[in-house]
């Protein structure tokens, strides 16, 4: 399978891996780059890309190609690669089945390159409409008549969005290639299911009770619940639940949810919306409970080794008007350290055996461009926590080059750029 990831690749990769071990589904990341991954499975395994915040659209691979043909083929513009390229593009698997469910008639079928080298770039357009008169030539020939959707030509890259993609009705037709250049391989797929913005956005701005300040996106509220581990009937915690978000993707989750919050209106709020959201996608039997208390007190409110998974956003600080010096920085991290060790402490308290915890720690920009995050690990281990690696090495294919890297990286990060505080984002097991 194909994945195309969202803006932080190493976010939407550590979610699919979480997502696969949350489902006992051996897999294997065979490719990864920021571009796309190739993930191979045991068994037949439909994702649901609803249930995913940082996957754009998921592939079918119909055929692979070695990259050295399209060096040639594209960068030294060598004839007898095209004209193999053209024979992989007519195989029939790629088309067969597109337009299959409507007539095709004024239908459209787009194309959008990937790639992992950056010296396709230049000639990315290009490949883009090889590809696309191939796949008019093979649909022709099968007697179906539909267009190449065209693209503007100030258009950075030659890829088409989720909107355009779900607005195409390209995911029915089968009626998006993906042209995918790795560094050895490269994999040509159709998109058989994208992201839609909508549903998140509806969430996000939907709601009945939103707090904009402290309101962490939905996307990345359903990633860090992929990454706790959270599914069906699962009990989730949220000890600083705010307004709801992040319960509110455990609950699309199918889990029993609790959220505390030490603000009265917040844990109104989060009622509020839980309930408009049970309603809005008719979750049946929807079980939540909103708690007032501080998270000092979370053992007392909540019991011990109740949860079976929590995800977190505390306190990342005030909101800063301009870049911090280190020092300033620094002194603002210490403050709410207090914090975070009692989540720590409470949250341990009532986990479960192997329970995860995963939460947020503020990633503040600083003036001397290195930025001042918290350090959590320490009191984690102290508490009794073991820290999970977002990337395992068993987990990949081969030993690519990176891979030691990516696999030593003890938490991901996710910084906006117009954000002064970004956030870090741990995850630990009981
Ligand atoms: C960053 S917000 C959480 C935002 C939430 N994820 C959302 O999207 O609405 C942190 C929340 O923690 C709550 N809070 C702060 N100190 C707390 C404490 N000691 N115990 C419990 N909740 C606390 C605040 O009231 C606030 O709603």
């Amino acid at each position: 399978m194909l994945f195309i990831p969202g803006k932080n690749w190493m976010l939407s990769l550590a979610e699919l891996a979480a997502y696969f071990q949350a489902r006992n589904v051996k897999f294997e990341i065979a490719v990864y780059s920021k571009a796309f991954f190739v993930i191979t499975v045991d068994e037949p395994t439909v994702i649901d890309v609803a249930g995913l915040g940082g996957t754009i659209k998921v592939g079918e691979i119909t055929a692979k190609l070695l990259t050295q043909t399209m060096k040639k083929a594209f960068l030294e513009d060598d004839k007898q690669a095209q004209a193999e390229i053209k024979e992989a593009l007519s195989s029939g698997n790629l088309t067969r089945h597109m337009f299959e469910k409507s007539s095709a008639g004024k239908a459209v079928f787009g194309v959008s390159v990937y790639w992992a080298d950056s010296a396709f770039r230049p000639v990315a357009r290009r490949m883009q409409r090889f590809v696309g008169s191939a796949v008019k030539k093979e649909l022709a020939a099968e007697g179906k008549r539909a267009n190449f959707m065209g693209f503007a030509k100030d258009r950075m890259y030659p890829q088409l969005s989720h909107v355009e993609v779900l607005k195409k009705s390209m995911v029915e037709n089968r009626a998006e290639v993906l042209f995918c250049v790795d560094k050895e391989q490269t994999f040509v797929a159709v998109t058989v299911a994208v992201h839609d913005p909508f549903e998140f956005q509806k969430r996000d701005v939907g709601k009945p009770s939103q707090r904009k300040i402290f309101a962490i996106p939905p996307r990345l509220a359903r990633i860090m619940v992929n990454l706790a581990l959270c599914g069906e009937g699962k009990v989730f915690l949220d000890p600083f639940c705010g307004v709801g978000t992040i319960l509110q993707e455990a609950l699309l989750a199918r889990a029993k949810v609790v959220g505390v919050d030490v603000n009265r209106w917040c844990v109104e709020a989060a009622r509020r919306n839980l309930e408009w959201l049970a309603d809005e996608y008719s979750l049946e039997n929807a079980e939540y409970r909103i708690l007032h208390g501080d998270v000092r007190k979370l053992s007392e409110k909540v019991g011990r080794e109740q949860v079976d998974c929590a995800a977190t956003e505390p306190d990342l600080g005030p909101a800063l008007r301009q870049v911090p010096t280190t020092s300033y920085a620094t002194r603002l991290v210490e403050r709410l350290e207090p914090l975070y060790h009692v989540l720590l402490e409470e949250a341990y308290k009532v986990l479960r055996w192997d329970g995860r915890l995963v939460f947020v720690s503020p990633y503040v920009k600083t003036r001397s461009g290195q930025p001042v995050t918290m350090r959590v690990e320490e009191k984690a281990l102290a508490v009794g926590f073991k820290r999970v690696y977002p990337f395992q090495k068993e987990n990949f294919a081969g030993d690519p080059v990176g891979l030691e890297e990516l696999t030593a990286m003890a938490s991901l990060v996710d910084v906006e750029e117009r954000h002064l505080i970004g956030r870090e984002i741990h995850v630990f097991q009981k």
